[in-house]
């Protein structure tokens, strides 16, 4: 067993209640990226020890489900709803325009600073706010802010702001 750092210490507090079964691989995965955002190998190795699993189980379950991420998040990430609602309502140009604002070639990328990240989004069914997006900070989709009715333009100039350091808040404020 590898040595005990204050790390692992921290996630293995986390998840201290769950038992081996599979029932409670999910939940342990979704406390994880809640706390840090994302769910490191070190992570995946506390979770497998704890539930009794083995290291390629809990990397299996984390890569399959597209929500977790493996890596830390950008301080923002610019989630573009991709269902059809938000398509019909130019959202092909919005999500064009937010790429080329920040310098990407396609969703999932983020800037070279680690600042803006960018993710494809589900619809969520608050289609009435179609075209929209998501923004967040720190990976804690549970509290991103919805910005819907979004034209080209006002992408743009959320894009830059949140390129250029401003937070949520600002960009999202008035
Ligand atoms: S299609 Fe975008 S919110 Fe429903």
């Amino acid at each position: 067993m590898p040595l005990e750092t204050e790390a692992r210490a921290q996630v293995r507090a986390l998840i201290a209640d769950l038992k081996p079964n599979d029932g409670d691989l999910l939940q342990a995965l979704h406390r994880i990226q809640h706390e840090y955002g994302y769910i490191s190998r070190e992570a995946m190795e506390v979770v497998a020890e704890q539930l009794g699993l083995y290291a390629a189980e809990v990397y299996g379950a984390t890569t399959f489900y597209s929500e977790f991420r493996l890596e830390p998040p950008p301080a923002v990430t610019v989630r573009w709803c991709g269902g059809p609602a938000c398509l019909v309502r130019n959202g092909r140009g919005i999500r064009d325009a937010i790429l080329a604002t920040l310098g990407l070639q396609e969703l999932g990328e983020q800037t070279a600073d680690g600042r803006v990240g960018t993710w494809l989004g589900q619809c969520n069914g608050t289609c009435e706010l179609a075209p929209m997006m998501w923004l967040e900070e720190h990976g804690h989709w549970d509290e991103a802010r919805v910005v819907g009715h979004l034209t080209a333009a006002r992408a743009v100039r959320m894009a830059r702001a949140l390129r250029d350091g401003a937070s949520v808040d600002e960009v999202t404020r008035g």
